[in-house]
C-alpha cells in the first residue's frame, strides 16, 4: 500500500486531510507554511515534493503525532519482540478462556447497560425496547427515560474467540466475575474532562455513564492499558525514539480499549462516535492484540517514511514559548512547532504557499480524545512536552464553553489572512480549507475576505471532495466536500 494511504491506518486524527490534496496544493513550493498542522499531513506531502516545510500547530498531542510520524526513527526488530512477549503475558492473564477443557483466546466481549424502570423496578434491556431514546418497560409498560432510571447494571451478554460466538451462560458468568478483580495498580490518568484554569468541564456530558476518564474502561481494560504503559514507559526513559513510537502505537489503539465500542451485528468495531459517549450495547476488545495491530502499522509505515524522508532535516520543537530565532537553511527541512498560528505567521520568511486548514467553524467536540491522549502522554513522569493543558485560550475555533463565537473566529480568520499577504511570494498563494458544515456561514466567510484582501491577490473558490473513505478521513468522518479557497499573489 501507499505511504500516503498507510497514514490513516497508522492513528486517527480529528479532520485529517488526504495527501493528495496538500501534494496538489503546494506544488513547485520551495516553501511551505502549515500554521494549522494537525496530523502532519502537509509535512508528508512536502517531503514527497522535495521541498521544506515549517508546521504548527496549538495543541502538543498533534505536534507530537506529526514529529513522530514525519521523523526518521523506525522500530527496531527487538523492541518489536519484547512487546509482543509481553503483550502475550497480559493476554494469558486477561483473555484466555478455558472452553469445553480447550484454551481459547477472547477477541472480544459484549457488554450491555440494563435500566431499572422508576415506576415497578423491573430491569429494562435496551436491545428491544428504544422509542426515540425512551425506554419500554416490558414489565410495567412505563416509557422513561434512562437518566431518570432508578438504577443500571452492567453484563457481559456474549463472547467471542476465534470467529466463534460462545453463548454459555456459566462462562459468561465467570467471565464477568473475573473482570471485577482487576484492579490496576500501575499508573493511568484519572480525572474530569475539564478545562483546567477554567474549572469547566468539557460539556454535558452525552452518555450518562463516563463522567470520568477512568469511567471510559472496564477494570479488565484498564488493567491491561495501564499495565502495558507502564512498560512503554519504562522503556522509553532507555530509549526514547523506540519509547515515542511505542506511545504513538499506544495512543492510536487506545479508543480500542474503551467501553466506546459499539457492537451490533452488521458492522465490526470502529470509532464511530465522535465524542465519549458509551453506547449501551458495546464491546469490551482484548486490548493486547488492538496494540499489537497498531505496533505493526507503525512498524510498516515508518519502513516506508524512512525511504521518503531520506534527505530530508525534520526537527521539532514542543516549547510554546521558545523564542529563538529560527534560521532555515537552503537544505530540505521539515521544522515542526507548537505554535500559536498568529505566532508563526510573524516570523520573517517568505513562503510559496501557505496551506490553512483550521477548525471547524461550528462546535466540534474533539476534545475528548486529544485530552484522553494528552493525559496519558503526559504520564507518571510527567512529561513536560505534554503538561500545558491551557492553550485552549489560543485555539481558533467556535466553542460555546469558553466563550468563543463566531464572530470571533471570523476575525482571526481575517488577521491570519492579513498576516500571510505580507509573507507570500509573487506568484504564491494563500489556501484556505473549509467545511462545508453551513453554507451561511461559508458565505459569510467568503464575503468577509472579499472585502479584506489586498488588491494583488485574485480569489479562487473550488468545492473538493476527498476520495479517501470517509471513515478514514478522521473521528468526523462525515464531511461531504470541501471548500478551498486560494487567494493568488500577482
Ligand atoms: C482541522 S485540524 C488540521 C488537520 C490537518 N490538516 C491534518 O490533515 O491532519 C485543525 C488544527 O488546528 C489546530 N489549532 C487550533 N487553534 C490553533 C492555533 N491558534 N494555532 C495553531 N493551531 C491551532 C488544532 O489543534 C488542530 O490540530
Ligand atoms: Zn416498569
Amino acid at each position: 500500500m501507499k505511504t500516503t494511504r498507510l497514514v490513516h491506518k497508522v492513528i486517527k486524527f480529528w479532520a485529517r486531510k488526504p495527501v493528495e490534496l496538500y501534494l496538489r496544493e503546494i506544488k513547485d513550493a520551495k516553501l511551505v507554511l502549515d500554521p494549522f498542522a494537525g496530523s502532519g499531513t502537509s509535512g508528508m506531502a512536502t517531503v514527497l515534493a522535495g521541498s521544506s516545510a515549517i508546521l504548527a500547530d496549538i495543541n502538543p498531542v498533534a505536534v507530537f503525532i506529526s514529529w513522530s510520524l514525519l521523523n526518521k526513527s523506525t522500530l527496531e526488530e527487538e523492541t518489536i519482540r519484547r512487546f509482543q512477549e509481553l503483550c502475550n503475558e497480559l493476554e494469558e492473564e486477561a483473555y484466555a478462556l478455558l472452553v469445553n477443557g480447550q484454551r481459547r483466546v477472547l477477541n472480544y466481549a459484549v457488554w450491555v447497560t440494563e435500566f431499572q424502570c422508576p415506576k415497578c423496578g423491573n430491569w429494562v434491556d435496551p436491545r428491544r425496547t428504544r422509542y426515540n431514546g425512551k425506554l419500554k418497560c416490558t414489565h410495567c409498560g412505563a416509557l422513561f427515560y434512562p437518566f431518570t432510571s432508578s438504577d443500571r447494571r452492567d453484563k457481559v451478554i456474549l463472547l467471542f474467540s476465534e470467529k466463534k460466538v460462545i453463548r454459555n451462560q456459566q462462562l459468561i458468568r465467570e467471565y464477568q466475575e473475573d473482570g471485577k478483580a482487576f484492579v490496576s495498580t500501575s499508573w493511568h490518568p484519572k480525572g474530569e474532562f475539564r478545562y483546567e484554569e477554567l474549572g469547566k468541564n468539557f460539556r454535558e456530558c452525552p452518555g450518562i455513564l463516563a463522567p470520568k476518564l477512568e469511567d471510559l474502561f472496564t477494570k479488565r481494560n484498564l488493567y491491561v492499558a495501564s499495565k502495558l504503559y507502564e512498560e512503554i514507559e519504562d522503556f522509553w526513559t532507555e530509549d526514547a525514539d523506540q519509547g515515542d513510537l511505542l506511545k504513538l502505537a499506544f495512543i492510536a489503539a487506545l479508543p480500542q480499549a474503551t467501553k466506546m465500542i459499539p457492537h451490533t451485528d452488521s458492522s465490526g468495531p470502529s470509532w464511530k462516535l465522535p465524542r465519549y459517549w458509551i453506547p449501551y450495547i458495546r464491546e469490551e476488545r482484548n486490548f493486547c492484540r488492538s496494540f499489537l495491530r497498531r505496533l505493526f502499522l507503525v512498524h510498516n509505515f515508518k519502513k516506508n517514511w524512512i525511504k521518503a524522508v531520506e534527505n530530508h532535516e525534520v526537527t521539532v520543537c514542543f516549547d510554546l514559548n521558545s523564542n529563538s530565532k529560527y534560521i532555515f537553511g537552503t537544505g530540505r527541512e521539515v521544522t515542526i512547532l507548537r505554535y500559536d498560528a498568529r505566532i508563526l505567521l510573524d516570523l520573517d520568511i517568505k513562503a510559496d504557499v501557505i496551506v490553512m486548514d483550521p477548525p471547524h467553524y461550528d462546535e466540534v467536540h474533539y476534545f475528548e480524545l486529544l485530552y484522553l491522549w494528552q493525559k496519558w502522554l503526559e504520564g507518571r513522569y510527567g512529561d513536560p512536552r505534554f503538561s500545558d493543558y491551557s492553550f485552549w485560550r489560543y485555539e481558533i475555533d467556535v466553542n460555546e464553553v469558553v466563550g468563543r463565537t463566531f464572530s470571533d473566529y471570523l476575525s482571526s480568520i481575517v488577521l491570519l489572512v492579513n498576516k500571510s499577504e505580507k509573507l507570500v511570494r509573487r506568484r504564491g498563494r494563500i489556501v484556505i480549507i473549509l467545511h462545508n458544515r453551513s453554507s451561511m456561514m461559508f458565505n459569510k466567510t467568503i464575503n468577509m475576505l472579499r472585502r479584506k484582501i489586498d488588491g494583488h491577490f485574485k480569489m479562487e473558490i473550488e468545492r473538493y471532495r476527498p476520495r479517501v473513505r470517509s471513515s478514514a478521513q478522521g473521528i468526523h468522518g462525515k464531511e461531504k466536500f470541501l471548500y478551498i479557497i486560494r487567494l493568488i499573489k500577482n
